[in-house]
This record gives C-alpha cells, sequence and structure tokens, in this order.
C-alpha cells in the first residue's frame, strides 16, 4: 500500500477473526516498529509479544477501554527501558513513534490494529508490570492488540481543518 493512502485510511480495529496470524507478518510489525524515528537514534523500546490467552485476558482485566484483546490473537505491549534513554523525557515521543508504525504497517499489511493505553495511568502501568513481570526500570506505554478485521474498515472522516493552521505567527 502506498504510504500516505495508508495514512489516510487506517482506522482502529476492535473486532477480529479467530485466524492466527502468520509469524512473517508479526516480524514484519516488529521491524516497522523498531525502525521508528527516536531522539537522538536511542531507540528505548521493548516489545513484549502476547500470544497466550491467559495473559490477554489479565491484560484485559486491568485495562478498561481494552475489552478488544478479549478475540486479538496477539497484543504487543510497547515499553521503554528508561536505562536506555540519552534524553531524558523523551521515551513517550520515541515509542509513540513505534507504536504509530506499527499501527500503519499493520493496515498496510491487511491487519486491524487499535492502540490501548496504559502510561500514563498509574492503576494500568501497575497492573501491566505485575502481569508481565517487567523489570523496575520498563514502562509499558500502550498494548496493540492484533488480529484479521471482521470486516473491511470504514473510510475516515476528513480530518483536515484549516482553521487549526497558523502561517509565521498565531
Ligand atoms: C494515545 C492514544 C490512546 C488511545 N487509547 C485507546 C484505548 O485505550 N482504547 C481504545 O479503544 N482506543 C484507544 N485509542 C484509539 C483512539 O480512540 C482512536 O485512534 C481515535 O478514536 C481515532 O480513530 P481512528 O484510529 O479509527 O482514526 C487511543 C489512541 C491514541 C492515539
Amino acid at each position: 500500500m502506498e504510504t500516505l493512502a495508508a495514512i489516510l485510511t487506517r482506522r482502529s480495529i476492535r473486532e477480529y477473526t479467530p485466524q492466527a496470524l502468520p509469524d512473517e507478518l508479526v516480524q514484519k510489525l516488529l521491524t516497522a516498529a523498531m525502525q521508528a524515528p527516536s531522539a537522538g537514534n536511542q531507540q528505548p523500546w521493548h516489545f513484549v509479544i502476547v500470544t497466550e490467552r491467559q495473559q490477554l485476558d489479565a491484560l484485559e482485566d486491568v485495562l478498561p477501554f481494552g475489552k478488544m484483546l478479549k478475540t486479538a490473537q496477539l497484543g504487543i505491549v510497547v515499553c521503554a527501558d528508561l536505562k536506555l534513554e540519552k534524553h531524558r523525557g523523551f521515551w513517550v515521543q520515541d515509542c509513540s513513534n513505534a507504536t504509530m508504525n506499527i499501527l500503519l504497517a499493520a493496515h498496510a499489511l491487511g491487519l486491524g490494529a487499535v492502540w490501548v493505553s496504559i502510561h500514563p495511568l498509574e492503576e494500568r502501568v501497575i497492573g501491566a508490570k505485575q502481569i508481565l513481570g517487567l523489570p523496575e526500570q520498563i514502562v509499558p506505554l500502550c498494548v496493540v492488540p492484533v488480529g484479521y478485521p471482521v470486516r473491511p474498515p470504514q473510510p475516515p472522516e476528513k480530518r483536515f481543518t484549516a482553521s487549526r493552521l497558523h502561517f509565521n505567527h498565531w
């Protein structure tokens, strides 16, 4: 899929078929994630690939807006290792870029995915860390459930808003 078309047609997909995901597609998602730009190229990310139904259900229990984990084939938990930061505080932008790459790559590959928040909600961070056994310095940003979409994504509404543009001065 052409890049601009992927950006303009991507949707959050929250219902998935039971069809298993080929390993090669998962590998492509993770390759896309790690190709993201990061501050000073620090690449502070780690990814926990959750495939066990018990773990997916446990995550769903601590993520109130993560019901779609129930039907997802897997969840990719995007995490930061605070000890890998060369530029303090930029891990959120870096890991967000990696997440966005996963969402776009999933769409380009005919898969469905959605960003489910963890950080900065303390209770969710604590719950996810406990379930996944994350070390102290690892912070989970979000989980991205992935699967084959039940139905083709609806085209999004056009979001371009001219009144949000400011040329040279507000
Ligand atoms: C930072 C962030 C957090 C989000 N958290 C959730 C979430 O916890 N659960 C959920 O179902 N969707 C979540 N979303 C998806 C948004 O609801 C979705 O992107 C938005 O409604 C626009 O729809 P679209 O992705 O189909 O264009 C999140 C998106 C972002 C960028």
